[in-house]
């Protein structure tokens, strides 16, 4: 087993550190596992001009999984767009193929009472969004800014083809079908053609899947539904920038960004592994951290790449075990509680493992 580590930018050195103290746990047990970092997002651009230079693109080729921390900050903002620190991940996706984004919101019974709502509307709650990452109007062209001072036009182009809807929407049928066997696709389809093709494309397959109930809904709905009620949801299968938005709101009934893990995957079930929050440059380095969703993330990578479903649970259960124990980092922790530090929360984990 091969793992490409990308720390990246502003608390995602902090956060892999600890996920490589919980990998190193499972190395002295014998797990024959090698990794091999490089430099990717700010910290690249900073040492190289490049946001994901060319050695770093090969290594997350040529290993089986990418651990990714995050990248982003403030400092780069002003930089040419094919400079910025987003440009890494957003490549990596692109040329690595990455097109099938898992994005789990479980909530933690140990948790309930962390989620702004009230425990009785999430506890229990296990909602899996497929997120689409290769398309849309993250990568459609024509896209720029254009025009006079006064007088400019910004543009952008929400473009699907019916290849990346199919293949998508397949992830999406598959993932239901072994869970809950409900899956609601999320579109726009009273506005965009491309919502319009979604739709009739999810109609069709559906019958190769007579398993699975597949519903629909509008994204604007499905915004207010995740509040409202979010365990009616099993699988929610939707676009690119849908899904950046929706799965940021499922955050939250969980608790915190800070717990959301993510997989995303190629055709052959190889990937790149990350926590679903940012940099967070107003923290970094700090010690405030939660590393929960980047440990969380690695088990994710055990359970999809490598197929070794029983490590996936035993980091999982490590996780709760150390959540079980009252340790809180500051974004989980309620009234009362006094936080713990990145590393406090790393190392109950790989103790629990
Ligand atoms: C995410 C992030 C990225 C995205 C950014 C960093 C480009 O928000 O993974 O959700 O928009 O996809
Ligand atoms: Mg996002």
């Amino acid at each position: 087993m091969k793992i490409a580590l990308l720390a990246g930018d502003g608390i995602g050195p902090e956060i892999l550190r600890e996920a490589v103290r919980v990998l190193d746990v499972l190395r002295s047990e014998g797990l024959g596992v090698e990794t091999e970092e490089a430099l990717v997002g700010g910290a690249a651009y900073d040492a190289s001009g490049d946001p994901l230079p060319k050695a770093t693109l090969d290594l997350a080729k040529s290993s089986d999984a990418v651990l990714f921390g995050a990248v982003g900050g403030p400092q780069y903002d002003t930089l040419p767009r094919d400079k910025r620190p987003e440009k890494a991940i957003l490549g990596l996706r692109h040329e690595c193929d990455f097109f099938a984004n898992l994005r789990p919101a479980n909530v933690f019974p140990e948790l309930a009472d962390a989620s702004t709502l009230k425990a009785e509307v999430v506890s229990g709650l296990d909602i899996m969004i497929v997120r689409e990452l290769t398309g849309d109007i993250y990568f459609g062209k024509p896209r720029g800014i254009s025009g006079p001072k006064g007088d400019r036009v910004g543009f952008n182009t929400m473009h699907y083809t019916e290849p990346q809807i199919r293949r998508i929407l397949h992830t999406g049928f598959k993932t239901a079908r072994a869970r809950g066997k409900r899956l609601c696709s999320v579109d726009k389809m009273n506005v965009l053609e491309t919502s319009q093709l979604w739709r009739d494309i999810a109609e069709e397959i559906a019958p190769e899947y007579s398993d699975v109930a597949l519903s629909h809904m509008l994204v604007d709905n499905c915004a207010m539904q995740l509040v409202r009620n979010p365990r009616q949801f099993d699988v929610i299968v939707t676009g690119n920038l849908f899904g950046d938005i929706l799965s940021d709101e499922a955050s939250m009934l969980t608790g915190s960004i800070g717990m959301l893990p993510s997989a995303s995957l190629d055709a052959r079930g190889k990937g790149l592994y990350e926590p679903i929050h940012g940099s967070a440059p107003d923290i970094a380095g700090r010690g405030l951290a939660n590393p929960l969703a980047m440990i969380l993330s690695m088990a994710m990578m055990f359970r999809y790449t490598f197929g070794r479903i029983d490590i996936a649970a035993r980091i999982e259960k490590a996780v709760r075990a150390a959540l079980a124990a009252g340790l809180r980092t500051a974004d989980i922790a309620v009234k009362g509680i006094k936080p713990c530090a990145t590393a406090e929360m790393g190392t109950a984990v790989a103790k629990a493992l």
